[in-house]
């Protein structure tokens, strides 16, 4: 008489383990952050960046943060030409796809990241340089965060809005290239 093997053992895990890829295909990424917005997405021109990192001081190797880094481009500007080492923090995750994607055509990966989460929750204290662009009532939450966190001469560069109470070591004010004026704070912790 001819032994059958029943088929359905084979069946059962054949089924189970598409069931483990169509699941691990369509989940949730492992971990998406939360936080509170603390500004809308409003990139800084160009120019204005420079100058930001200029007024900043930032020289090759050191360690400089952008606290909602957008489109990257103050990472990609501070990695490539300033040659330092360079790392965004960004909530959306379309714009952290964006920058990286763009870090990453530009060979920037060993010295420029973007870090998908919210500012609130990382850690500043090897920073050089922190360069921040957010809605002025997020500011005095900043300050305490970074009070709490920055080593001693950390400089800090805001744009356009003060941070809470600390006294900036120099401001100006300066035009875009549509005549758009721009302001500048410096702060030395
Ligand atoms: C005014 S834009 C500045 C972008 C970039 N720094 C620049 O100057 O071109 C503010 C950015 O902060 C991001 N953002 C707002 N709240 C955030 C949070 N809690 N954590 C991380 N990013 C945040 C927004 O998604 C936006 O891209």
């Amino acid at each position: 008489m001819l032994h059958r093997r029943p088929l359905f053992p084979a069946a059962f895990a054949l089924a189970a383990l598409s069931l483990a890829a169509f699941a691990q295909q369509n989940a949730a990424p492992a971990s998406v952050p939360t936080g509170e917005s603390l500004g809308p997405y409003y990139p800084t021109p160009d120019s204005i960046v420079d100058r930001m990192l200029q007024l900043g001081a930032l020289k090759a190797g050191e360690k400089m943060f952008d606290l909602g880094s957008g489109d990257g481009r103050i990472v990609i500007m501070a990695a490539g030409k300033y040659h330092a080492d360079a790392t965004g923090v960004e909530l959306d995750q379309n714009l952290v796809r964006q920058s990286s994607a763009k870090i990453k055509s530009l060979g920037l990966t060993g010295t420029a990241r973007i870090i998908f989460g919210d500012v609130m929750k990382q850690n500043y204290s090897q920073a050089n340089l922190i360069t921040v662009y957010l809605l002025p009532k997020a500011l005095p939450q900043i300050q305490a965060m970074l009070e709490g966190q920055l080593k001693k001469g950390t400089r800090v560069v805001a744009h356009d809005y003060e941070i809470g109470t600390w006294v900036p070591v120099k401001s100006e004010t300066i035009p875009d290239e549509e005549g758009r004026a721009h302001k500048l704070f410096l702060y030395i912790r």
